[in-house]
């Protein structure tokens, strides 16, 4: 009877605790109820009871008493929850929470057997409920299984790339789509995205520069922190939340000619200066999983790379979470050429600190040899077993391990209208006016007939990208839905003109005619071109940015009807746009803007609301120019300077076609009074540092103050301009407001090729405006 009150008031995983505890005492219950003897079961009975006291006094109170949902573990109880339960593992089944698989290559049998650590990329709420019961109830020792899936930008309802987020310079935004993917992904079951991708990208022929921040890393590290933080919302136990993961470690935007999984070579000054600062911010703001890299570093695999794994990851930064591959990257070591054998590939990666293997299952199929051997030893295996049930527990799993709703409460969870909301104001803030000649923008409700031309206005499945969660292009608004929200009374007329490719020349001279014929017809032609979503993404490299196909035909046919044109672009590369940047009156780059891509772009074209995005990248002339990209060192030999022994092309202008930090508004700002609070700051000091921003026009608009600095003279040449500050602001017409930054001497280091961070006292070169050229200039000393 008091067993019995004990064992009432404890948790399911308290329960199977205790029962372990008596199994482990060799006193089977089970034995208890075959007894017949009446004296036997009486003392039977006392030593059942005497156990169940014992378990309860001697294991930990978390142990007994479930921790409510999202109430985190006591640090001080991690530790002991994590070794008591290794303790207890096999060796087989601690190989199996290093390893992910596949949901189609994780059988019942294995999971049962302790053989699964992490399934990635199951959607479906039932099947993950159906996977994570045989875990929790049929394993031996119930240890649930760890969900993951790519949420990069939206899980149902898809919000712009990552690349456009970052364009919006709001963090706090950035932190909320992170929290409604959170929200939706979980009630689908996932406890894991493998996001933020914090890589940065300075060669937009990358197809992957569409799921980062692009090329700056102060930019990049204030979106991965404010990504880690909407995921994991501060308290990992929340089973509202998800891990975040920050990927791929390191210097994969780095590959060679944007070539996916392309060799990455770098100094160590770059690789921390530049490629590192991402990662260390999301390692800072709580992310507890990095994933390893495909690419080589130097020559080195991500998943063996044991200066980035345990040097900068473990010691520098004090890392406490796990290190998952890149899908069989473990195995790829074969083909990189730094593995012999699949067996040799696994010593390799575990012993790096690549603790969990994705998809290739080969540290089931080699780590028990390797450990019989003695050329993997128990403690190394401990450690990285340890890593993962730490967050696992962290995470609140054994007290809630399944999150999944079923479908139809999941429903309810997903694409609710403050989702949508949400996704339509973040690609209203992240959409970039390149052009606005003549002020085409905005245009008139009063507009009676438009023409509508392009392969992309009525796509529901390009705008959600390459990447797109579980997302459903049925729940996508178009830009011809959303045009014909905008104007329910106007004529539409639709044509498609050309395909985004692989239309013949007969087709695109017909369709180019066709849509000249309909924006003759009407008042202003609205044009929708760029990119379909497998054009960018992984895998997605491209060596031209032009426009594909027949599109820049189609485009200038358009054009000389001498009608208005407005020029969407819907891509995730970068395009190099240059003939149209001449020639088109009106240019808004929508990038791939998620499901409400057509409700944001009726919003800013007809002025509802104000483009204030700006470029998180510089867009190339051509793509032979590439790099280019604007914290560019300086050279011997400038490209500015006027002889032709400088660092140029003969045969271009120096400098992007667009600039890093350029956008413009329907309105217009004027940036005046720059003020330091002193002329110079100690090593461990800092300065304030001012402007007014006023909005000169006669529109409610959008401004992004962008503050950038320079070290004239450092013992490493320092790049032209860093970008150490951004406010996004709103100002009514004639308003002003002043913005204010801290800049702090730490701020002023820069990581030297020993690995040295120096603060070097200079003269630096300031500049507050509205892009990464000109803007307010002023001087300080660091003293
Ligand atoms: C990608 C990762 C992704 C993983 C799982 C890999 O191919 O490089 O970014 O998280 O697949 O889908």
């Amino acid at each position: 009877m008091t067993a019995y009150s004990v064992v009432i008031k404890m948790t399911p995983s308290g329960l199977l605790y205790l029962v372990e505890a008596v199994n482990y005492l060799g006193v089977d219950w089970r034995f208890y109820l075959m007894v017949t003897n009446k004296w036997f079961r009486g003392i039977y009975a006392v030593i059942l009871v005497l156990i169940a006291f014992a378990t309860v006094l001697w294991f930990p109170k978390s142990r007994v008493e479930a921790s409510p949902p999202g109430v985190l573990p006591a640090e001080a109880q991690l530790d002991s929850q994590v070794n008591e339960l290794l303790a207890r593992m096999t060796t087989e089944e601690k190989i199996g929470q290093l390893t992910q698989l596949a949901a189609s290559d994780a059988t019942p049998e294995m999971i049962r057997k302790g053989e699964v650590g992490s399934i990635l990329s199951d959607a479906d709420p039932a099947d993950i409920a159906r996977l994570q019961h045989i875990a929790v109830s049929e394993s031996r020792l119930h240890i649930p299984i760890l969900f993951g899936f790519d949420v990069i930008h939206g899980y149902r309802t898809i919000f712009p790339i990552p690349l456009a987020m970052a364009g919006s310079f709001d963090p706090k935004m950035e932190e909320q789509e992170a929290a409604i993917a959170a929200a939706e992904a979980s009630a689908g079951g996932q406890r894991w995205t493998f996001a933020p991708m914090v890589d940065i990208a300075r060669d937009p022929r990358w197809g992957r520069i569409t799921e980062g921040a692009g090329e700056d890393q102060f930019l990049g590290a204030a979106m991965a922190a404010a990504q880690v933080r909407g995921f994991q919302g501060g308290n990992l136990a929340d089973p509202h939340r998800l891990l975040a993961c920050a990927k791929h470690y390191a210097a994969y935007g780095a590959a060679e000619g944007g070539r996916d999984y392309n060799t990455a070579d770098m100094s160590v000054q770059l690789l921390r200066n530049v490629y590192l600062p991402p990662f260390h911010a999301a390692v800072e703001a709580g992310a507890e999983s990095v994933m390893t890299a495909f690419n080589d570093l130097n020559g080195v695999p991500g998943v063996e790379d044991r200066f980035l794994l345990q040097q900068v990851l473990r010691k520098e930064w004090d890392f406490k979470g796990f290190v998952v591959s890149d899908y069989d990257a473990v195995n790829e070591l074969i083909s990189h050429g730094v593995a012999g054998s699949q067996k040799q590939a696994v010593q390799e990666a575990l012993s790096a600190g690549t603790d969990m293997d994705m998809h290739d299952g080969l540290y089931l199929k080699e780590l028990p040899a390797l450990l019989a051997e003695g050329r993997i030893s128990m403690a190394q295996l401990n450690e990285a077993v340890r890593r993962v049930l730490r967050v696992k527990f962290e995470l609140g799993l054994f007290d809630h391990p399944c999150t999944a709703a079923d479908a139809s409460s999941a429903k309810a969870h997903w694409l609710t209208p403050a989702y949508r909301e949400a996704a339509r104001a973040a690609e209203e803030r992240s959409a970039v006016l390149l052009r606005n000649s003549g002020n085409v923008l905005p245009l008139s409700e009063t507009l009676r007939t438009v023409a509508v031309i392009g392969p992309l206005a009525d796509s529901r499945t390009e705008p959600l990208s390459h990447w797109h969660g579980d997302g459903n292009p049925q729940d996508t608004v178009t830009i011809l839905d959303g045009l014909r929200r905008q104007l329910p009374n106007a004529r539409i007329l639709v044509e498609k003109g050309v395909a985004v490719e692989g239309d013949t020349e007969a087709e695109a001279k017909a369709g180019i005619a066709r849509a000249v014929a309909a924006a003759r017809q009407a008042q202003v032609a609205i044009l929708t071109l760029g990119e379909t979503a497998e054009m960018s993404g992984e895998g997605g490299s491209r060596s031209s940015l032009n426009l594909p196909g027949h599109q820049k035909q189609l485009l200038k046919a358009v054009v000389k009807t001498g009608k208005p044109v407005v020029l969407l672009l819907m891509n995730g590369h970068p395009l190099t746009i240059s003939w149209a940047a001449e020639h088109v009156p009106a240019i808004l780059e929508l990038w791939e803007g998620g499901t409400e891509v057509g409700n944001a772009a009726a919003n800013l074209l007809f002025g509802k609301v104000d483009p204030g995005g700006k470029l998180p990248v510089s867009v190339p002339r051509i793509a032979s120019q590439i790099p280019v990209y604007y914290d560019h060192l300086n050279t011997g030999r400038p490209g500015t300077m006027k002889t032709r022994f400088s660092s140029r092309y003969l045969d271009l202008p120096v400098g992007p076609l667009y600039r890093f930090g350029y956008g413009l508004s329907y309105t217009t700002f004027r940036f005046s009074s720059l003020a330091l609070s002193a002329p110079a700051m100690g090593r461990n000091g800092s300065i304030e540092v001012s402007a007014t921003i006023t909005n000169t026009g006669h529109r409610a608009g959008d401004e992004v103050a962008q503050l950038y600095i320079r070290q004239r003279v450092a013992t490493l040449s320092q790049p032209v301009r860093e970008l150490k500050g951004f406010e996004r602001i709103t100002l009514q017409p004639g308003q002003s407001r002043v913005v204010r930054f801290t800049l702090k001497a730490s701020q002023l280091g820069f990581w030297n090729n020993s690995s040295v961070f120096r603060i070097e006292p200079g003269t630096f070169d300031l500049w507050v405006g509205d892009s990464s050229a000109g803007g307010l200039h002023t001087t300080f000393l660091l003293k």
